[in-house]
């Protein structure tokens, strides 16, 4: 039965219609349908009937959810021709339409344009359309899924029906009160490859992604949600369906031109947005201009940036973060010259098709190649499609539009100049393009293992060919150090233009202030020796780092750290006090901190709670202030080589101190970086160009610096906390958890509760962008410092170094390492206690 808004009414439609409503979803012919009468779909999901939308006086004849208590109108009939009076009526014709008419005018105020001649019954589905099918035949003679509002709802299709010719699109009410052709549409855009925009009147505000690929998201995982994009000979259309029907989801376009991604909410009982394109500046049409991509999400930083060989059209706007300027090619660079390649930018909504074409049945290959012979070709993106094989995008002109996704897209391929990529090239790339996070794991260590057995291989013949007058040097600086009898004498000691002093602590003297060595009077033990506290007569504590015999720490590289750590004086240094050479014994007399190192504080159940947020935070800057000395301050250029949580003291108010400078490097001058054959650090900390090819610099050091503050934000270690899930590190965590904007959860669960998110998320930023993968990614140590001491914008990091995935494969490692030779190669693992 029909509901009735008056019993009144109903009895005088009872005795003035020729027949019932047969059910309560359908109008068949000969009956009327009046305002106040209602039709319900089968399962009660969506009503049909005369309604006034908010405020306004007028009637319209429109459907809406039957049960969602806020009224959603999802489909408008008679939009632009409001009902003024109510003496309409709505019949189904003699020809089979169904029209709305004004009974005491006698005109027709809307009607469907049915071309049939059947005889039509008018039902409401489950799915909101309202269709219009001959009452025997079951043919759809017309249905409102055919002339949409302003609503895209599910198994509904927008875009163009090849066989009718009938252009579906949608367009917005003009006010909440209005629901009349408004002035922003969503439609079906063929000027190029197939893609679909919105016009606010004729600026286009938005487009999606093009075909072959739907927006805005091709698949979801959970079976939910599914969209298609057709591109077949019917169809030129998308459409999506709900895996569970009853989830009501829509999207709904306003008149501000903005798309909204909506579902209701049972639980708060409202609709919920999951997503628009308000919340996203990088949706708006051109935000970061011409051959730049935006990069949604970043933050503090601007989200445009220019692709690969373009640079700012105009840099100030830029800098002003406006990008609707967008990029230009770089200056001496073109087109078509010899060397010329194309770079991939990864996960992007593909450029407008305004200046695109589609070719079909080339490969990815034949795509580049294509596009690499026609001087005027930009860009190439090339697609396989199950439906229509290859499919190969090519763009002539003007890269427009470009959106970083951060969990699908296309790759575009976009062409670049050779004098630029010479300028890009870095160690990697010159390397032959060895990205360490395509390997798997095990070919990684293969690679490993190989690389350092023949780095010890070619090592052991040089051996023979040594430089005796290092021999000597190395000499001649150990008898000006050999320890005197007595306590702390001191010697002058000449290198260079420098003048050192160093205290020296005879054996004995070291010996009893250690207890012997005690066991009771460890304090640690590291790669290269233990470490013991001691109390010197004179009642001043220390700790005595006694080098192992099998430590690969030989008589020069001792005499190295003695000499540098003397001349180094800085808060969040370690103070050497002196040492203590006898015979095959050398050992290190260090200031006594009685807190320990940083990692008994982190990864201790109890400790972990003396670091709150304010300490964790002041940790971190103490140690890119120590490791800034290092690098730049001191006048020594300084690599420490083996920075780790272990390496960090704290002194009684837990300031942070660096120690262990054993594997420090002294530069002279301008060299930076250098390369060795011994590889010398710890598993988890060491970048990827040192453990692999030995190569260190700097940048090195700021890679562990980024791993050091991540288990500092975090509590966890790089790999030793993740051996049960040996795809991943607290790198790749980190990384996995700042795609997916939830970058806070990796923070140590003991910090307070109310943590200051904005610059928690900034240190985990910073700590990404020092783990790239590429040294020239990654900032300086200077830049850290700076980095953490303000408020300045930050570059989105890409994708981090996940190096050295399984705990297992370093073990295989090392041991293999070992039985090459012990001493040549020195690499600590940390292990979980
Ligand atoms: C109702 O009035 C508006 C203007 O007042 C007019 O545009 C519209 O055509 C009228 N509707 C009908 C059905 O007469
Ligand atoms: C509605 O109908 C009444 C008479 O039936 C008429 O006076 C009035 O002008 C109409 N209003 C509109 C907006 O058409
Ligand atoms: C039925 O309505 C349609 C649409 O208004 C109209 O074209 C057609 O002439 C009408 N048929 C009859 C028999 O009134
Ligand atoms: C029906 O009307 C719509 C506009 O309301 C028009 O686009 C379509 O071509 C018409 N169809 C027929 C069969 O006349
Ligand atoms: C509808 O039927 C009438 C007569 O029954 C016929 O004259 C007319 O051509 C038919 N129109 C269509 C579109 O079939
Ligand atoms: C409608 O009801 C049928 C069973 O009667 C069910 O299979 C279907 O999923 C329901 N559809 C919706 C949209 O609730
Ligand atoms: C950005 O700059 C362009 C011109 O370079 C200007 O037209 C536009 O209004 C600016 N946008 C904003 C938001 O300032
Ligand atoms: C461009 O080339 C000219 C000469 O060919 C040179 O002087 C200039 O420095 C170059 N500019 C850049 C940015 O490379
Ligand atoms: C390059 O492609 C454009 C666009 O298809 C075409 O107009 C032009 O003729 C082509 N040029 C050459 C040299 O093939």
């Amino acid at each position: 039965m029909v509901s009735l808004d008056f019993p009144l009414r109903s009895l005088i439609l009872l005795l003035l219609s020729p027949q019932l409503f047969s059910s309560l979803d359908t109008i068949n012919p000969n009956q009327v349908f009046r305002d106040g009468d209602i039709l319900i779909s089968k399962n009660k999901t969506f009503a049909f009937g005369f309604f006034s939308p908010g405020s306004s006086l007028r009637r319209y004849v429109g459907i809406w959810y039957n049960k969602i208590p806020e009224k959603t109108f999802v489909w408008v009939a008679n939009r632009d021709n409001p009902i003024n009076n109510s003496s309409e009526a709505l019949l189904i014709n003699q020809s089979g339409n169904l029209v709305l008419y004004d009974e005491s005018r006698k005109v027709e105020i809307w009607s469907t344009n049915a071309s049939s001649n059947n005889s039509n019954i008018a039902q409401l589905l489950d799915s909101g359309n309202l269709v219009l099918m001959g009452q025997i035949s079951q043919v759809v003679a017309w249905q409102s899924f055919d002339f949409p509002t302003d609503n895209f709802l599910p198994n509904m299709r927008i875009g163009l029906d090849l066989k009718t010719g009938l252009n579906r699109f949608i367009t917005s009410w003009r006010s909440s009160d209005d629901p009349g052709t408004g002035k922003s549409v969503y439609r079906l855009d063929l000027s190029g490859p197939p893609q679909f925009v919105i016009y606010r009147g004729s600026t286009l505000v938005l487009r999606t992604m093009p075909w072959p690929w739907v927006w805005p998201s091709a698949d979801d995982s959970s079976g939910m949600y599914k969209a298609t994009f057709d591109n077949n000979k019917n169809e030129i259309s998308q459409w999506f369906v709900m895996g569970d029907p009853s989830i009501k989801m829509r999207f709904q376009v306003d008149e501000m031109g903005s798309l909204k991604w909506l579902a209701w909410d049972d639980q708060s009982r409202q609709w919920k947005m999951f997503w628009s394109t308000l919340m996203d500046p990088c949706q708006h049409y051109g935000h970061c201009g011409s051959y730049a991509r935006c990069t949604p999400g970043s933050r503090n930083a601007f989200e445009c940036t220019c692709l690969t060989g373009y640079e700012p059209k105009s840099p100030r706007n830029w800098y002003l973060r406006n990008g609707s300027d967008g990029c230009v090619r770089k200056r001496n660079s073109s087109m078509c010259r010899k060397g010329e390649r194309f770079v991939k930018e990864s996960q992007v909504k593909l450029p407008d098709t305004l200046v695109a074409q589609a070719m079909m049945g080339l490969n990815s290959e034949q795509c580049e190649q294509k596009c690499m012979r026609n001087c005027s070709c930009s860009a190439y993106s090339a697609v396989y499609t199950s439906e229509r094989g290859n499919v190969c995008l090519l763009w002539f002109g003007e890269l427009m539009d470009i959106v970083t996704y951060t969990d699908w897209g296309l790759d575009l391929h976009v062409r670049v100049d050779s004098s630029v990529l010479e300028k890009n090239d870095d160690f990697f790339a010159k390397k032959g393009k060895l990205v360490i996070p395509l390997l798997s794991v095990g070919m990684v260590s293969v690679l490993v293992v190989a690389i350092l057995c023949i780095q010890l291989f070619k090592r052991r013949k040089q051996k023979v060919h040594r430089d005796p007058r290092q021999h000597k040097r190395v000499s001649i600086i150990l008898a000006a150090l050999r320890c005197p009898k007595g306590i702390s004498t001191t010697y002058d000691l000449q290198q260079g233009n420098s003048h050192v002093d160093l205290p020296v602590y005879d054996l004995r003297t070291i010996m009893e202030a250690t207890n012997n060595f005690s066991s009771t009077n460890k304090l640690g033990q590291g790669g290269f020796g233990s470490v013991y506290k001691g109390q010197l007569p004179n009642g001043q504590e220390i700790a005595v780092k006694r080098l192992s015999k099998d430590s690969g720490q030989g008589p020069m590289q001792f005499t190295n750290e003695m000499m540098l750590i003397v001349r180094l004086q800085h808060k969040n240094l370690v103070k050497l006090l002196g040492c203590c050479i006898h015979k095959e014994e050398k050992m290190l007399v260090y200031e006594y901190l009685p807190n320990k190192s940083l990692d008994t504080f982190l990864f201790d159940q109890s400790r972990k709670l003396e670091l709150d947020w304010r300490r964790r935070f002041e940790i971190i800057v103490g140690i890119a202030r120590g490791m800034m000395y290092l690098h730049q301050d001191s006048r020594l250029k300084i690599i420490h080589r083996d920075l780790k949580a272990s390496n960090v003291l704290l002194d009684a108010t837990l300031n942070p101190k660096i120690s262990d400078f054993g594997l420090a490097k002294i530069f002279d001058g301008e060299q930076s970086h250098g390369n060795t054959r011994r590889v010398v650090g710890t598993y988890g900390y060491m970048s990827p160009e040192y453990a692999i090819f030995g190569k260190f610099s700097t940048k090195s050091d700021v890679f562990s610096f980024g791993v050091l503050l991540l288990e500092i934000i975090s509590g966890k270690r790089n790999n030793v906390d993740y051996l049960e899930d040996p795809s991943l590190n607290l790198i790749g965590h980190v990384w996995d958890l700042w795609k997916e904007e939830k970058a806070l959860e990796i923070v140590e669960p003991s910090l307070e509760e109310s943590l200051p998110s904005n610059e928690v998320l900034r240190c985990i930023h910073i700590g990404l962008l020092c783990v790239q993968e590429k040294a020239i990614d990654r900032p300086t140590i200077s830049d850290v410092v700076f980095m953490l001491g303000s408020n300045t914008s930050l570059p989105p990091p890409k994708q981090p170094a996940f190096f050295l995935r399984t705990p297992s494969n370093v073990d295989r490692w090392i041991v293999g390492a070992k039985q090459c030779s012990v001493d040549e190669v020195s690499i600590t693992l940390v292990r979980a206690r």
